[in-house]
This record gives C-alpha cells, structure tokens and sequence, in this order.
C-alpha cells in the first residue's frame, strides 16, 4: 500500500520502485519513526484533531508496534512497503483499522524523515562516545602499565628524541578525546525538532512546537520550515566527526604497523587480532590494523559523497536528500567496528622493553642534549648545534654512540666539556629534563594518568555507564 496512489492512473515500474524504495536500508529508523510518531499523536491530540482515547489507542498500537520491529528488524526491511513511514502507517492500519489513517494529519514524510534521521544522528553520538571512552581506557591502562619505559620518538619516520611508551600511547588518547568533544559540539546542534515543519511551510494544525519538540528529547523546535526539512547538517558533522576520527586512528594503526614491523619488533600484537597467511606459515599479519587504515578510505568516502550530494541542492526537501542514509549507517558502523578493534589491539598488546630501549639508544637520540650542555657551557644554541653535528658525524665514523667517546675524543672538539658530561647523555636525566607540562619527564606522565582516569570516569558517569 503506497501513501500516495489517488493521483495515479497506473502504478509504478517495479523497476522504478526498486530504485525508489528506501524500506531496505531506512527500516533502521524503524524506532525513532513510531516514537515520533507517538509524540506526533500526542501533538495533535492537544490540537484537537484526535480524542484523548483515540490517542490512547494510536499509542498503545504504536507501542506493539515497536516491540515487534524490535524483535525482528529484518522482517521491517523486507516488507515491500516504500520506505519505513509507509511501513509504520501500514502496520498501523492493520492493527485499529481507520483511527490508524488519522496519524498522518499536518505531517509530511518531509518532517518525519528529517525528525527520524537527527534522533537517529543523537543516538549515535552517544554510542560513539561510549565506544570512544572504552578506546582511552585502554589507552590509560596501557600507559600506566608502561609508564617508565623508554621509546624512541620520531620525526620524519628518523629517531629525533627518547620518549617513553606511554607519552607515545597518551598523543592518542588527546586525539580521541578531542573527538569525544567533537562529538559533544555536534550534539550541541542537533538539538532542535524539525517535526511540525511539514512539507515545507509548515504545519496547518495549532501544534505547540517547542512542548512537542520537549517531548522528542530536543531543546527547542525548528525556526523555519524549509531549512528544517531540508537541513542534513547533523549528518554532514557526524560524518565529518567521523572522518576526523578515523583519520586518528589509521594514524595509531599506521604507527603500530611500523612498531611491530620485523624490523622494528618494538611491539607485538595478540593473536586475538593477526592473521595468518595461507601459503608462509611463519606469517603474522597486523590484520585488524589493516583494515582499521583502510577502512578510513570508506568513511572520508562517505563525507565526500554526502557533502557533494548537499551542494547546490534546491530547497526544500528533494528526494536526492534520501542518499545520506546509507552512507551514514555504514560509516558509523564502520567507525564504531574501528573503535572496538583498537580497544582490542590493546588489551593483548606487549611492549617488547628492551628492543624499544635499544632503538631509542641508537640513532644518536641524545644529540639535543649534548647541544644543550654545551649552552650550559655558555655557547650559542647555534653554535652548539653545528660543533654537535661535526661530534655525531666523528662518533659515526668511529661506530660508537655518544656517551661511548673519550672525554679526550669530545674535547678534540670542545674544551668546555668535562666529565659531567656523561650524566647530561644519560636516558633518564634526557627525560627528566623535559618536565614540563606536556612534557615526557615521568612526573609528568604520571600526573597525565590520573588526570585521565578522573576523566574517563566523569565521561562514563555521565553517559550512565559502569567503570
Ligand atoms: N524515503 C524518503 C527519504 O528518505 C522519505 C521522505 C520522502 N518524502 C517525499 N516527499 N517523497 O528521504
């Protein structure tokens, strides 16, 4: 049963209305379409349209109705109806006959789509930033666990400076938290009802908008109605959010790919989330960080493709508005898969120590430090950086590492130095040095743990969730 068949002599192509149809991927919205539809009935009962029991009734039916498309989602997205409003009205009518064709007065799918699609955006937040806390406590568990441990840092993939594990383990946790407050931001803005909007111009019925919009869990209602049903905005930042996001996390994927690489061998991954290969037997493969990379291609993919969808588009509603569905749920599922995978990569991740200390040792990564000392010594920074690149470039030569030359050998370039140079090359003074805030210093760090676990547990309390 179509919504819209008077007009009509002949009915549609069925090739067209498998173009058309969106019930295969909206019956998604199924829940959000018969709560709003409930509230609707609510609306319009106080504007006199409906009796206190036919609104009663239309409820009560709506409320069966949600129990039965929870219980078999699928069984919605092979009904045959033309998109999820139809299937509601539909299932609706079966069940209390005529009342159930009274629901639709003063709305249009218009309203009702854009309604559906921003409580469906809302929900999604709040499960992202659920998955996005669970990646942080992983993240502030294994830097706890690692807290001391030196690791060489990088610049131009070369080793620059020591650092240690959990300074590299918390760079991430600033990256999601910011998309943990991203997400926050967009939420902010989605926080107005389109519903009472109509069509286009707005509904003929004396509807309280803001109470009706109080009701749907928003703020406020809409202040124009052909912005209102023609806005995906929420759609276009939760996709941009997600894209930000994912980035991050190809970045971590990337980095721990390296990391874990033969060469490196500074990290090794669970088993729980490697492979094997089907013809080298000695293979492990980083599988799960792999995808998590590439999949990063996908949910760009589905900004782009929403964003150009948007542009230039007329107002107000047109049926290419449609089009930001698919894309969504796949990219928010796809982050959300993303999130739980590296939540998972690092419960089994292993720091191997001792590799991770030798490679930062190498590579001449106390450098900066030996210039430094040499200011101490009153040269200019300048200075002090040419003389030290003159003494990397000899100690090279003489395969040794820096603390390995003579004091004889360092004052063929410098009289200033002395013995007290050598603790001045040492890790933990190049570390301790660096005490300040952000720093890598472990005074430092330890003090980012406990931020991050007050943190994590204000964000979980207020998304009701369990430590
Ligand atoms: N399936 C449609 C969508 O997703 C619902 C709105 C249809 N509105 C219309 N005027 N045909 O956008």
């Amino acid at each position: 049963m179509a919504l819209w068949g008077g007009r009509f002599k002949e009915g549609p192509d069925q090739r067209f209305k498998d173009f058309n149809d969106s019930l295969k991927f909206d019956y998604r919205l199924a829940v959000e379409d018969i709560e709003g539809s409930e509230c609707w009935a609510e609306a319009i009962c106080q504007a006199g349209v409906l009796t206190a029991a036919e609104c009663q009734s239309l409820k009560q039916a709506l409320e069966e109705l949600k129990s039965e498309v929870l219980a078999d989602p699928q069984a919605v997205a092979q009904a045959g109806d033309e998109d999820i409003h139809s299937f509601v009205e539909r299932r609706l009518i079966e069940k209390i006959g005529n009342l159930g064709k009274k629901l639709h007065t003063g709305r249009s799918r218009n309203d009702q789509v854009a309604l559906d699609l921003k409580l469906w955006c809302k929900k999604a937040c709040h499960e992202v930033k659920q998955a996005i806390i669970q990646v942080e406590k992983q993240l502030v568990a294994t830097a706890e666990r690692y807290q001391g441990c030196i690791f060489p840092g990088y610049t131009h993939l070369q080793r620059a400076q020591p650092v240690t594990f959990a300074h590299w383990v918390l760079a991430y946790a600033q990256m999601l938290e910011r998309d943990y407050q991203r997400l926050s931001n967009a939420e902010e803005l989605m926080q107005t009802s389109p519903l009472g909007s109509a069509a286009l111009a707005g509904t003929a019925y004396p509807i309280d908008r803001e109470k009706l919009a109080q009701a749907l869990g928003f703020k406020h209602a809409t202040h124009n109605s052909l912005d209102a049903v023609a806005d995906r905005d929420h759609v276009m930042e939760l996709l941009s959010c997600a894209s930000i996001s994912m980035v991050h996390l190809s970045r971590l994927a990337e980095d721990l790919i390296i990391y874990n690489s033969g060469e490196a061998k500074f990290v090794t991954l669970s088993d729980k989330v490697t492979s094997g290969s089907s013809l080298m037997p000695q293979k492990k493969n980083p599988d799960a960080l792999e995808l998590i990379r590439g999949k990063c291609g996908r949910v760009i993919g589905a900004l782009s493709g929403m964003l150009v969808t948007c542009k230039a588009l007329p107002l107000a509603y047109d049926k290419d508005l449609q089009e930001d569905k698919e894309r969504l749920f796949d990219a928010v599922d796809t982050w959300l898969a993303c999130l739980e995978m590296t939540a998972l990569v690092f419960e089994g991740l292993v720091l191997n120590e001792d590799q991770a200390l030798q490679a930062a040792k190498g590579g001449y990564a106390n450098a900066t430090e030996l210039a430094d000392y040499l200011v101490a010594h009153n040269l200019p920074f300048r200075e002090a950086h040419s003389l030290v690149g003159q003494i990397v470039l000899y100690a090279i030569e003489q395969h040794k590492a820096l603390e390995e030359l003579s004091l004889e050998e360092f004052r063929r370039f410098s009289a200033v130095i002395d013995d007290t140079v050598y603790p001045h090359l040492h890790f933990d003074k190049i570390l301790a040095a660096r005490d300040v805030l952000g720093g890598v210093a472990l005074g430092q760090t330890a003090g980012e743990i406990k931020d991050w676990q007050t943190l994590l547990a204000e964000h979980s309390a207020k998304l009701g969730q369990k430590d």
